[in-house]
């Protein structure tokens, strides 16, 4: 009983080390639990006398009052700890910079592409899309380029087993196309075309777009009409030349390249091959399965990034293709 303040300082001390509210309730069952030392104290009360009792009994309530009173500052103490921890978890820096979400876009060949479509089905062009791992057939032979014909080996590409191969132009659709249509034939194909090529105007893996147009008067006047006033079109101005640069293609006769520069603004006067073109060639056209006596027309295959480039004032096409974010966000 005479070290009532012994249990008292210890009680303070064991609370004031309990580091969380859980290690703390566990020591209060030591000085006020059923079996606790103040418990203890207050049972042996009955063996006293009456006087020694009520002074006894003063001496132990003061001490639980005591141990009571510390628990409960200890408890507010620990709890208080516990809710500012938490709310400094759960900070928010005001000040940092927001986790925005990069805004996606179309890719600036794929806008040109889109543009393309728009303006020839506005002239009633179909369009068609066709495979991009071809026959031998279709990519050169339906095209006047038969084995060992040395057109070929400018357009050198990846072979795959069984005769097939990455096509090298889009123009073996103006085969499978008007093989399975009727004339007069208006359509466009764009789509991936692939090559050994690598430099600032040339990608092994680029776009093209083929264009063919046969009725039964079909002429490369008419191919100047159209492709002269696309251009206009897609480039929303009038301030541009175009020169058709006689050349030659297995697969059209005569033949033309297709050159354009503007005659006006910051590129004025640099000139770029864009298309391919002429007059199908008659054996062309009898691989169509029509009869070149009948059906005459034209056909181009232009290429997607060259006409890019130009739209943006872009120099070298290679960077269409690598990725690089600071450059593509510029067409966003
Ligand atoms: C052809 O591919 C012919 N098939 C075009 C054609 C179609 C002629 C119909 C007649 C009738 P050429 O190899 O010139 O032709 O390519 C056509 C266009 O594709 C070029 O003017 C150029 O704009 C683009 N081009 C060619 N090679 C590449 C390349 N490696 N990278 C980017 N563009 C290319
Ligand atoms: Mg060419």
């Amino acid at each position: 009983m005479d070290d009532l303040d012994g249990v008292v300082a210890e009680a303070l001390e064991v609370f004031a080390a309990a580091g969380d509210p859980a290690s703390l309730e566990q020591s209060k069952a030591r000085y006020l639990g059923k079996a606790g030392r103040l418990t203890e104290a207050l049972k042996s009360l009955g063996k006293l006398d009456p006087a020694e009792r009520r002074e006894a009994g003063a001496r132990i309530n003061a001490a639980k009052e005591q141990i009571e009173g510390a628990l409960a500052a200890r408890r507010d103490a620990l709890m208080e700890a516990e809710l500012e921890a938490r709310l400094r978890g759960e900070a928010v820096d005001v000040t940092l910079p927001g986790r925005m979400r990069a805004r996606g876009s179309v890719h600036p060949v794929i806008r040109t592409w889109r543009r393309v479509e728009d303006i020839f089905r506005s002239i009633g062009f179909a369009v068609a899309d066709g495979p991009e791992i071809e026959t031998d057939w279709y990519n050169f032979t339906a095209l006047n380029q038969p084995e060992n014909h040395p057109a070929r080996s400018m357009h050198d590409t990846f072979y795959v087993e069984g005769g097939l191969l990455l096509r090298t132009h889009t123009s073996p659709m103006q085969v499978r196309y008007a093989r399975t249509h009727e004339p007069p034939i208006k359509v466009i194909a764009p789509g991936r075309t692939y090559r050994v090529d690598s430099d600032a105007t040339h990608s092994p893996m680029f776009h093209q777009v083929e264009g063919l147009w046969i009725d039964e008067n079909i002429s490369f006047a008419d191919l100047k009409g159209v492709y002269t006033d696309f251009l206009r079109r897609f480039f929303e101005t009038d301030q541009l030349d175009v020169r058709f640069r006689p050349s030659f293609f297995p697969f059209t006769e005569p033949s033309a390249e297709i050159d354009m520069a503007f005659s006006s603004g910051p590129l004025k006067g640099r000139w770029l091959e864009i298309s391919g073109s002429g007059q199908v060639h008659p054996q062309v056209i009898r691989n169509f399965g029509l009869d070149p006596e009948r059906h005459i027309g034209f056909a181009f295959g232009s290429g997607l990034e060259r006409l890019t480039m130009l739209r943006y004032g872009v120099g070298d096409l290679r960077l269409f293709f690598e990725g690089d974010v600071r450059f593509l966000e510029q067409f966003a």
